[in-house]
């Protein structure tokens, strides 16, 4: 089945997905949710895939949030809150994904936008782009995670203040934030560095990787003591794995590791 609202390419270990909705710039109605929801399914099928960039198509918006027309017919609390747990549902799937998505924001990241990018498992972005929550100026809160990761990742502070504001920051701002981790002025040197990290972590142990993304996922709900099980148990599984046992012995045998992946 193809893709209507987004593009999704694979080349060598790396796929991009780019959300592709132009006349709405890139925002999230349903149908383009169900397809994110298919290309990480598809990402995560395919052996060749290490990881994925997710970005927006064009040179405006990464992704301008869920999409208000839809959210203007929307009546009830219940039908409400049943849109905010389909995104969720599929941010979280993001989240949890065994393969790491690097989001480049390349422009408007608002709203809906900006949630997916914290959904991702970090963030490079352009220096002109806006990332913000402006639910509040639409009489709204953020609903597909805003309130919660973005506290998390940059502190109930800076998340109260850009919450409460509904102001975006630029991205060089979202820099000092901790809220991306690196800035470039144009999107082609962007979208070339974010493909560079994702080779680099296609040449580290695969089954690590794996693991390595379970705990920081499992581990960042959970308080330090049951994180550290969290940590435990998934050391105990690489340390026993071929994987462990290869990349010890190459070493100590000053070699390249041979990793399979078990
Ligand atoms: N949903 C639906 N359509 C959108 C959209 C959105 N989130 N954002 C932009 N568009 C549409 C506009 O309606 C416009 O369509 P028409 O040409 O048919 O009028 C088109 O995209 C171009 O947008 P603008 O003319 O507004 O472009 P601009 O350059 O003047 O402004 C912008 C750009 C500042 C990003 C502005 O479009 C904007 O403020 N967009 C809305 C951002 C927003 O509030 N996002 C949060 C949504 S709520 C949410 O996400 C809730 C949640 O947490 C789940």
């Amino acid at each position: 089945m193809g893709y209507e609202n987004l593009r999704y390419e694979v080349e060598g270990p790396v796929a991009t997905i780019a959300i592709d909705r132009p006349k709405a710039l890139n925002a999230l109605d349903e149908r383009t949710l169900d397809e994110l929801e298919r290309a990480l399914e598809d990402m995560n099928a395919a052996p060749e895939v290490a990881g994925a960039i997710l970005t927006g198509a064009g040179e405006k918006a990464f992704v301008a949030g869920a999409d208000i027309r839809q959210l203007a017919e929307v009546r009830g609390a219940d039908v409400a809150r049943r849109l905010a747990r389909r995104g969720q549902a599929v941010l979280a799937k993001l989240s949890a994904s065994p393969r790491p998505v690097v989001a480049c924001v390349n422009g408007y990241a608002l709203g809906g936008g900006l949630e997916l990018a914290l959904a991702c498992h970090f963030r490079y972005a352009l220096a002109k782009a806006k990332l913000g929550l402006p639910e509040v100026s639409l009489g709204l809160i953020p609903g597909y995670g805003g309130t919660q990761r973005l506290m998390r990742l940059v502190g109930r502070g800076a998340a109260s203040e850009m919450i409460l504001t509904g102001d975006p920051v630029d991205g060089n701002e979202a820099l000092r934030l901790g809220l991306v981790n690196q800035v470039f002025e144009s999107k082609e040197a962007m979208l070339a560095a974010a493909r560079k990290t994702l080779e680099t972590i296609a040449g580290r142990g695969p089954l690590a990787v794996r693991l390595a993304l379970e705990a920081l996922e499992r581990g960042s709900s959970l308080d330090l003591a049951g994180a550290l099980d969290v940590e435990a148990d998934l050391f105990g599984v690489a340390l026993s794995s071929a994987d462990g046992a290869e990349g010890t012995r190459a070493f100590l045998e000053k070699r390249k590791p041979e990793f399979t992946g078990s």
